[in-house]
């Protein structure tokens, strides 16, 4: 289809209560206007333009690298005055197809629906509303096609009894559009020009309007205030978890799940609750992710279990591997097939070769440990000397003993072994035994302080 997308975005959003304009307010960790610009992406318009007047400057720096023309409506005289300041965006032959920046959860199903339904004239996008108050009332004929639309505040009593409302959102070819907007007057109760008043200029000129209902109130709810964006937080997160059950995903349940980015997901993945994903995210076949993970960036392959209270940031982890519960993978963490981590270990730029285990209280920071090598409880790799890091380098089937701190820059050898408590500053050879500990000492008859009396 020929369509070009205008969105609107220039109201203040002053009920937000916030410095950040209206439409940036985040969504899902996305600003709201970012939400309809994918949409108007994955319609394949020939331009998608952006009508803007608050926080100029914060919401085209949002945008930069997008593939977007930008209109200034400066002051804001209503939603038909903003549609004027796209025109010279858009070409004569196209069909604008009219959006707004703060009514995020529309479809691009829904908004395809609407373009077809304006090849010869304008297409208005409705809904049925159990309270259609503040919203305009769509006013049909007899016969039953849109004649008008009234705003509440222009509206009689009889009209505000009407349920069916304007979501606003419009679709018309651009050379109708054009004139009839040109031919706005502002002679309502808000002095504003109305873009819903093309639809009666279309009646009058013989051209018929064009209705599509919107399947749910959910889809075009337009966002004021922050109790109105809650809302469609949870309307948003209801259609992630949908969409994962869908795709055979288990959730513990629906209600507990925070999709914050993409997920996708192998057969038989379950999920358990309290869960939140950010950025991309891929779960393999037979992934089973515990209650309260935090997960942002990262593969996790087939098999592997993530246990309670885990937090995985831009990291990989193998087929089969366990972590957790209480671990934390930090960016560039690497675990290998078969490997383990278990309670309150943190890994960061590090790889743990296949079938490794560091099971307990462990930091291994800028490290390279190969396979089938055991890390004791509570060993550190001291990578930070105040001023740079460096690396450890721990080779196949090496065993670190408990409370080993490695100082970095270090090697172990391959099959070496360093006994428990050592401080290892110098490299520890392949295959041997490799300690560092103060002599141990009995002081026979010491005897411990006692608390003085008065
Ligand atoms: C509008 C519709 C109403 C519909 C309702 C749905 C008109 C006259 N009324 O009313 O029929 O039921 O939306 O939510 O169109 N905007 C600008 N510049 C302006 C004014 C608005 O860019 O000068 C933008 C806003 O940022 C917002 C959208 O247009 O994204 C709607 O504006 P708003 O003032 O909320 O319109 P309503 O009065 O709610
Ligand atoms: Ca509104």
């Amino acid at each position: 289809m020929n369509i070009s997308v205008v969105i609107l975005a220039a109201g203040k959003g002053t009920r937000m209560h916030s410095r950040l304009p209206k439409v940036l307010q985040p969504l899902a960790s996305r600003p709201l206007l970012e939400h309809v610009v994918t949409t108007a992406e994955s319609l394949a318009a020939n331009s998608i333009c952006v009508v803007y007047g608050h926080g100029a400057e914060t919401v085209q720096e949002h945008f930069a690298g997008r593939d977007l023309n930008w209109a200034l409506q400066e002051p804001q005289l209503g939603t038909g005055h903003a549609v004027q300041q796209a025109m010279p965006h858009l070409k004569s032959d196209e069909i604008a197809v009219i959006l707004y920046g703060d009514v995020p959860l529309v479809r691009p199903e829904t908004v395809q629906r609407l373009a077809g339904a304006a090849t010869a004239g304008p297409a208005i996008l409705t809904v049925v509303e159990a309270d259609p108050t503040g919203y305009g009332r769509i006013i049909r004929n007899p016969e039953g096609a849109v004649v008008q639309i009234v705003e509440e505040k222009d509206a009689n009593d009889e009209q505000r009894r009407i349920n069916e409302v304007n979501t606003g959102l419009l679709a018309c070819p651009v050379h109708l559009l054009g004139p009839w907007l040109d031919a706005l007057k502002a002679d309502n109760a808000q002095g504003e020009y109305y873009l819903t008043d093309v639809v009666a200029s279309a009646v009058a000129d013989g051209v018929k309007v064009g209705a599509v209902r919107a399947d749910s109130g959910a889809e075009v709810m337009g966002i004021n205030d922050k109790a109105q964006l809650a809302v469609a937080e949870r309307a948003y997160q209801q259609r992630q978890a949908d969409r994962l059950l869908a795709a055979g995903v288990t959730l513990a349940d629906p209600a507990r799940l925070d999709v914050r980015g993409t997920v996708t997901a192998g057969s038989d993945v379950f999920v358990d609750v309290n869960v939140v994903f950010s950025g991309a995210v891929e779960l393999g076949d037979d992934v089973q992710i515990g209650p309260n993970c935090v997960i942002g960036n990262a593969k996790i392959a087939a098999g592997s279990v993530i246990h309670a209270n885990s937090v995985i940031e831009d990291a990989l982890v193998g087929r089969n591997c366990s972590v957790g519960p209480f671990a934390r993978l930090r960016p560039q963490a690497e675990m290998k097939d078969g490997a383990r981590v278990g309670n309150f270990v943190e890994m960061k730029k590090t790889t743990l070769g296949a079938g490794s285990k560091a099971n307990h209280l462990t930091y291994l920071g800028d490290a390279i440990i190969g396979d089938g090598v055991n890390i004791g409880c509570g060993t550190i790799t001291c990578n930070y000397d105040g001023a740079n890091k460096y690396q450890t380098i721990i080779g196949d089937n090496a065993f670190i003993g408990s409370g080993v701190e490695l100082v970095a820059p270090v090697e172990v050898g391959a099959g070496a072994t360093v006994g428990a408590g050592s401080t290892i500053g110098k490299d520890a050879p392949a295959g041997e035994l490799t300690l560092e500990r103060s002599r141990q000492r009995t002081i026979s008859g010491w005897q411990r302080p006692v608390k003085k009396k008065h």
